[in-house]
């Protein structure tokens, strides 16, 4: 079997045509389809980037002490997560981390990665990588996943849907995968994001206890610091696997760049900017979601996180992802893209810039007038 026929086509792809009618609008397209920020990277991160430019050495694949201290630091003020330094490390970008941690792990055809049945598509590309199989799984429904299983992973708040795990679902999920002998990953890429409610982290110890065997949680610079350019992530969590992570890390020569090091240690030291850019997020939130109802719109969960997802009576994504392209010039994320109970929804990501977002509003509302 070729690479190729392991992994789909690449999904994005299939909008192109309905980006064009957005472009092709008055004014222009309002792209709210991918949650890419736009938003300046804060100076404080530029600076501490600029400073570290001459780095003519190997860099540590742990990450220096002061960014293991740093995100720790981090971990404790805005989750109440306490770990030991030693057991961060960083990762260069999270997507990369979750589409081959199950090759990292050993995972092969014998095995079974198992994530939400709304869902970040890489961890089933990870899956595929792996040359594992994939198992996509309501809430709730655990009981009905395969004896195979060795990966789970969770997804809070939820990119598709903003949905939030409260704590008991997740320590729930913990046990369950403590007791089948699965490990829990937790891709917390939106943690910070809560909009009404307050996202608890799989580390905390209301989830896992006072053990963190059998637990590993995923955290994502790129939104929080405005970083997707940088790629700039770390993981942590069971003391023991974090260990074989950094080995395999350190034979496979996969290093976080020194200078990105340094910007990552000023970036969670600081949160102040990180304070900001929320409100940016949670201003153009409300002209986003106000449009939307307007217009039709019905918006379910999004109760964190950085996007919307929304749906309107009698159209399915396609034909919302086209309404919104040519009546407004909006474009959106159609929801199949993220499984087959999203055929019926939209994705509206929140990052676009405060003019692009006030265009879209006053769109949405002449559309509703009409
Ligand atoms: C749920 C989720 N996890 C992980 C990522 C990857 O983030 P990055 O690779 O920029 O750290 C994203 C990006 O949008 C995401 O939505």
């Amino acid at each position: 079997m070729t690479l190729a026929s392991r992994l789909p086509e690449y999904p994005w792809d299939e909008l192109a045509p309905i980006a064009e009618k957005a472009r092709a609008f008055p004014g222009g397209a309002v792209d709210l389809s991918i949650g890419t920020p736009v938003d300046p990277v804060p100076v404080v991160i530029r600076e501490a980037l600029a400073a570290a430019a001459n780095a003519p050495g190997y860099p540590l694949t742990a990450g220096t002490p002061e960014l293991r201290s740093a995100a720790a630091g981090w971990l404790s003020r805005s989750l109440e997560v306490h770990v030991d330094p030693v057991t961060v490390l960083p990762v260069i970008g999270t997507k990369e981390f979750i589409a081959w941690l199950p090759v990292v792990l050993g995972l092969g055809p014998a095995d079974t990665v198992v994530y939400p049945s709304l869902a970040y598509p890489t961890y089933e590309m990870g899956a595929r990588l792996a040359g594992a199989h994939g198992f996509a799984v309501d809430d709730g429904a655990l009981a009905e996943v395969p004896a195979s299983a060795r990966l789970l992973w969770l997804n809070s708040p939820s990119n598709p849907t903003g949905r939030v795990l409260p704590a008991a679902a997740q320590r729930g999920a913990v046990e369950w995968a403590r007791s089948h002998g699965v490990l829990l990953a937790s891709d917390e890429c939106y943690i910070e994001l809560g909009w009404d409610v307050t996202p608890v982290s799989a580390l905390h110890t209301s989830v896992r206890g006072d053990s963190l065997d059998g637990v590993l949680a995923v955290f994502s610079l790129s939104k929080r610091s405005n970083l997707a350019g940088y790629r700039a992530g770390f993981v942590t969590g069971d003391p023991a696997l974090m260990k074989e992570l950094l080995l395999v890390g350190r034979q496979a020569g996969m290093i976080m760049p020194a200078p990105v090091q340094a910007a990552m240690t000023a970036a969670l030291s600081d949160d102040e900017h990180a304070v900001e850019q929320k409100a940016r997020y949670g201003a153009r939130r409300d002209i986003l979601a106000a449009g939307l109802r307007g217009a039709g719109f019905t918006i379910e969960h999004s109760e964190a996180g950085l996007y919307l997802w929304a749906t309107r009576p009698g159209l399915n994504c396609w034909a919302a992802c086209e309404l919104l392209a040519a009546e407004c010039g909006i474009l959106v994320g159609p929801g199949s893209m993220y499984g087959s109970a999203g055929s019926d929804y939209i994705r509206v990501a929140l990052t676009a810039t405060d003019e692009r977002v006030a265009a879209a509003g006053a769109r949405l509302r002449g559309f509703a007038g009409r």
